[in-house]
């Protein structure tokens, strides 16, 4: 049997068959640590007929808020491998206690597996949530793998980054210790029929030693984000095996935890008064739509080259729409200084708002007033024509029965039928 020696670093993973004192892939000293792997193996092959396998009952833990059973595909899963990861602070442990919460009042045995905050910090919370769940207050692998074979069904982990083996020669939160103690817990998860939440942290610059080495290895991939303004959060999922993953649900911050938000529509928009140069703009999330206001002032510039100026919109983008208007339009921006702001404080980082951007430009070059019960949803190309988009069958009823008028690809195909329509309006 023929052996092959490498080096794998214990804080990246990077693998090398040469030694050397410094990782040539993240830079860290003596990280660099001796593997063997035999080249060639005895293999036995255990071929199956798919339809003689002895399936293992799949149950649906549901938590009875029809969002998140939705958004999970009719509940948590049996043998399901859910990563839910985000930056520190964002809530992550307060949702899934609430979960555990919600799973428990539905009579599923849950397990929180606390490896980073004390029992006494999460009782802190959890009266806050008014939650009676059972806790586990271990970093331990062989411990928690241990707690999987006992008598629960579902198994929360928070987090994987606190969990320790001493098989593994690097310290808490490295990417060999994370790997191993996910691998030795999905392992167990698997074989025993339980399901496995597990809690990742991201940073904000990137992710270190998080979600992305261990995407491939579970089931669902799930990111807690948050609008900060509104103290909104959005649960949105990257992979699911058991869904489709266009639905997000969105939560809202508050005393006592994250509620979800019923409405389909979040609206943001605080004054209602008509203006030249604003138009509304929507983003789609799932099925629910957001709603942004942008300000457009466009005035003669003074100078040779006239200035662009953008907030919380790419400048980029916003030239490339001026030039789409004038190109398509005629309506030329030329002579004129452009100031581009979206309200409250937003970044937005959404090519849908494009229809709304263009159409505050324009109603601040040829002065007219957009109608305050209409909203753009569309990303215009080079090309001048807009985008198709899927609109969810709850939105539609629901805008049905608004007074918003919504413009989108099926009734304003490109930016001339979009300057007809706020002519139209006017
Ligand atoms: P936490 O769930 O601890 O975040 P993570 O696990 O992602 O690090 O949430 C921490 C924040 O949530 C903290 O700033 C306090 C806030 N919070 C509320 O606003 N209301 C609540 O009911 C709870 C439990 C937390
Ligand atoms: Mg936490």
């Amino acid at each position: 049997m023929k052996e092959k020696t490498y080096y794998v670093c214990s804080n990246c993973g990077f693998k090398t068959t040469k030694w050397s004192g410094k990782c040539p892939n993240c830079g860290e000293w003596n990280t660099l640590k001796q593997e063997i792997q035999n080249k060639h193996k005895s293999h036995s092959l255990n071929i199956v007929k798919l339809d003689e396998i002895d399936l293992k009952e799949t149950i649906n833990y549901k938590t009875n808020y029809k969002q998140i059973d939705d958004f999970l595909g009719g509940g948590f899963v049996s043998g399901g491998v859910y990563l839910v990861a985000g930056s520190p602070g964002i809530g992550k442990s307060t949702l899934l206690l609430q979960l555990s919460k919600y799973l428990l009042e539905n009579n599923h045995n849950v397990l929180y597996i606390s490896a980073e905050e004390s029992a006494n910090q999460l009782s802190l919370k959890a009266n806050r949530l008014n939650s009676k769940i059972q806790v586990l207050e271990s970093n331990d692998l062989d411990e928690i793998v241990f707690a999987l074979k006992q008598d629960y069904n579902i198994f929360i982990i928070d987090s994987i980054h606190t969990i320790y083996s001493s098989e593994v020669d690097s310290y808490v939160g490295s990417i060999n210790q994370v790997r191993l103690c996910a691998q030795k817990l999905i392992e167990t998860a698997k074989e025993y029929n339980k399901t496995l939440i597990i809690v990742s942290h991201i940073t904000k610059e990137g992710i270190i030693a998080g979600p992305k080495a261990l995407e491939h290895l579970v089931d669902a991939v799930f990111y807690l984000e948050s609008d900060e303004k509104f103290n909104h959060r959005l649960l949105r999922a990257t992979k699911n095996r058991f869904a489709s993953t266009e639905q997000v649900v969105i939560f809202q911050m508050t005393q006592n935890g994250l509620k979800i938000v019923e409405d389909e529509f979040l609206t943001y928009i605080e004054d209602a008064t008509e203006s030249e140069g604003k138009a509304i703009g929507a983003i789609l999330e799932g099925s629910y739509l957001m709603f942004v206001e942008i300000q457009a002032l466009c005035v003669r510039s003074p100078f040779g080259m006239p200035r662009r100026t953008s907030v919380g919109f790419d400048l980029n983008r916003l030239n490339m729409l001026l030039a789409v208007i004038e190109k398509r339009l005629g309506i030329s921006s030329l002579e004129y200084d452009v100031y581009l702001n979206v309200i409250g404080g937003f970044k937005i980082n959404n090519t849908l708002v494009d229809m709304a951007v263009a159409a505050s430009i324009i109603s601040s070059l040829k002065k007219i007033i957009i109608q305050k019960n209409y909203v753009f949803l569309g990303e215009i190309d080079l090309l001048g024509n807009i985008r198709k988009i899927k609109l969810p069958d709850v939105l539609r009823k629901k805008l049905n029965s608004s007074n918003i008028k919504l413009f989108l690809h099926e009734n304003t195909p490109n930016v001339e039928s979009l300057l007809k329509a706020i002519l139209q309006g006017h």
